[in-house]
C-alpha cells in the first residue's frame, strides 16, 4: 500500500473541490484532490451557467479569471415572460451596479484544473472505491488507483463530492439533521448550435409550464423546459422540443428562440436539500454534498464557491495562528447563506412552474405574483438583489 501525507484531503474535483484546492494553495496550505471520474468527463459535464458577481470577483482575484473576463457574458438583468409579454428586471439599476455573468460551469472547471496542474499539487482522476475514516481524530482517505491501494493521512477532510458522494453518507445519521423537499417536475435541458436571439436570459411561465432561455456563447444557446421528473428523453425528438420551447417562450411581439442542431440534451430532477451541521469533527462538507437547490435561482455553484471561500479562511486562520473559532463557526456561517438561497430558489421555482394537479386558481395567483414582481420596485429589488447575490462577507 502506498501512503501519502497532506494537510487537507479533498474529495471531489467539481467546482467546490478545485476552488478550495487553489484557495488553500494561495495560503501555502498543501492538499490532495481525489476524483472518481475521468478528467474529460468532469470538464465536459454541462451544468450551471450563471455566476454571481461575488463568484466572478473571487475567480478573478485568485487568478482564475483570465478566460472568464474575455469570454464570460456580463448581463445587467433578466427577462421574465408571462401572458405573452417579456418584462425586464434591471439588476444594475436596482442593486447599485451588481450584475451576473454567463460562463459555463464546465469552463470554470477547465480553468481551475489548468491552474491546479500549474501549481504541481496532486489531483488524482479516476480513483476507485474512495473511503474516509477517523475524521473525529486522525483523518484518512483511502482509494484505489490503477489497481494500487493508496492511503492519505491528513489534518482535515473537505467533502466536496456532490449530492451523491461518500463524505456525507460516512457521517452517522444521528449526527446530521436533514431537510428535503422534492418537486413534482424536472427540467429537460438542451444545448443548441444557434445564436442566442436575446442578449439576456428569459424565464417564462406559460400555461404549458416553465421554460428558460439561456446561452453559452455568441453561437450556442442553452434552453430548459419543465417536464415530468421521470420524463422519457426518447419521447422528445428535436421538433417536439423546439415547438414546445417556442410555444412557452414566444412573446406577442414576435420574439422566439432561434432554432439550430441540438448538441446535447438531458433531464434534471428538482430538489431542495440541506444537511446540518456542515461539519463532523475534522470533516467539513462543502457545496452540493451539504445542500442542493432547485436550479431556478441559479444558486448551486455560487453557494459551493461561498462555502469553500469560508472554509479556506477558517483553515488559513488555524494553520497560521492556531485559531479554531472560524472552523467552529464555519457551518453556521455557511448555513445562513444556504437557507437564504434555499428560500429564494424555492420561491422562484414555485412562482414559475405549473405543478401537476394545481388548478386555475393557482395559475391566476402565479400570474398575479408575476405582475407584482415585474411592476413593484420593491418586489423587483428583492428579486434582483437575491439573484445577483450578496457579497461573500
Ligand atoms: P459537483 O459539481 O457535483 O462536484 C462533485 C465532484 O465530486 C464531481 O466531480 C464528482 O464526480 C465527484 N465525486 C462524487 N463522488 C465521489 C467519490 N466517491 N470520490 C471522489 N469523487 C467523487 N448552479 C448555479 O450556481 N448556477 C446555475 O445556473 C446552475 N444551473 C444548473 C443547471 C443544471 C441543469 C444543474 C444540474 C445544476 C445547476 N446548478 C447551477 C448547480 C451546480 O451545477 C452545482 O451546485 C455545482 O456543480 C456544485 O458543485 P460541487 O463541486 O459542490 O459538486
Ligand atoms: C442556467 C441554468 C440555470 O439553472 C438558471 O437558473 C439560469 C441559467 C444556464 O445553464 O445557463
Amino acid at each position: 500500500m502506498k501512503r501519502l501525507d497532506t494537510q487537507v484531503g479533498i474529495v471531489g474535483a467539481g467546482p467546490a473541490g478545485l476552488l478550495l484546492g487553489h484557495l488553500l494553495h494561495l495560503e501555502g496550505i498543501d492538499s490532495i484532490i481525489v476524483e472518481d471520474r475521468g478528467r474529460d468527463h468532469v470538464i465536459e459535464r454541462v451544468r450551471a451557467g450563471v455566476l454571481e458577481q461575488a463568484t466572478v470577483d473571487l475567480l478573478i482575484e485568485i487568478g482564475a479569471g483570465e478566460r472568464l473576463r474575455r469570454e464570460g457574458m456580463r448581463h445587467g438583468g433578466i427577462y421574465i415572460c408571462f401572458s405573452g409579454r417579456h418584462h425586464r428586471i434591471d439588476f444594475e439599476e436596482l442593486t447599485g451596479g451588481r450584475s451576473i455573468t454567463v460562463y459555463g460551469q464546465n469552463e470554470v472547471v477547465k480553468d481551475l484544473i489548468a491552474i491546479r496542474c500549474a501549481t504541481g499539487r496532486p489531483l488524482y482522476f479516476e480513483v476507485e472505491d474512495v473511503r474516509i475514516a477517523d475524521f473525529e481524530s486522525a483523518p484518512r482517505i483511502a482509494f484505489r488507483k490503477g489497481g494500487e491501494e493508496i492511503a492519505i493521512a491528513c489534518d482535515f477532510i473537505a467533502g466536496c463530492d456532490g449530492g451523491h458522494g461518500i463524505c456525507r453518507s460516512s457521517i452517522t445519521t444521528q449526527r446530521l439533521q436533514t431537510y428535503e423537499k422534492l418537486y413534482p417536475f424536472g427540467w429537460l435541458g438542451i444545448l443548441a448550435a444557434a445564436p442566442p436571439g436575446s442578449r439576456e436570459l428569459v424565464y417564462s411561465l406559460h400555461e404549458r409550464g416553465f421554460a428558460l432561455f439561456s446561452m453559452r456563447s455568441p453561437s450556442v444557446t442553452r434552453l430548459y423546459l419543465q417536464c415530468a421528473p421521470d420524463e422519457d428523453l426518447t419521447a422528445w425528438p428535436a421538433d417536439r422540443i423546439w415547438d414546445e420551447l417556442t410555444a412557452r417562450l414566444a412573446s406577442d411581439d414576435g420574439w422566439c428562440p432561434n432554432r439550430g442542431p441540438i448538441l446535447q440534451k438531458g433531464i434534471t430532477g428538482m430538489r431542495s436539500f440541506v444537511a446540518e451541521p456542515m461539519r463532523c469533527g475534522r470533516l467539513f462538507l462543502a457545496g452540493d454534498s451539504a445542500h442542493i437547490v432547485p436550479p431556478t435561482g441559479a444558486k448551486g455553484l455560487n453557494l459551493a464557491a461561498a462555502d469553500v471561500w469560508t472554509l479556506s479562511r477558517a483553515l488559513a486562520a488555524w494553520y497560521r495562528d492556531g485559531r479554531e473559532d472560524l472552523l467552529n463557526s464555519y457551518s453556521a456561517q455557511c448555513l445562513r447563506r444556504v437557507w437564504r438561497a434555499q428560500r429564494f430558489s424555492w420561491w422562484m421555482t414555485s412562482m414559475l412552474h405549473r405543478a401537476p394537479g394545481a388548478g386555475d386558481f393557482d395559475y391566476r395567483r402565479q400570474l398575479a405574483e408575476l405582475e407584482y414582481v415585474t411592476s413593484s420596485r420593491a418586489a423587483m429589488t428583492s428579486l434582483a438583489e437575491n439573484y445577483a447575490g450578496f457579497p461573500l462577507q
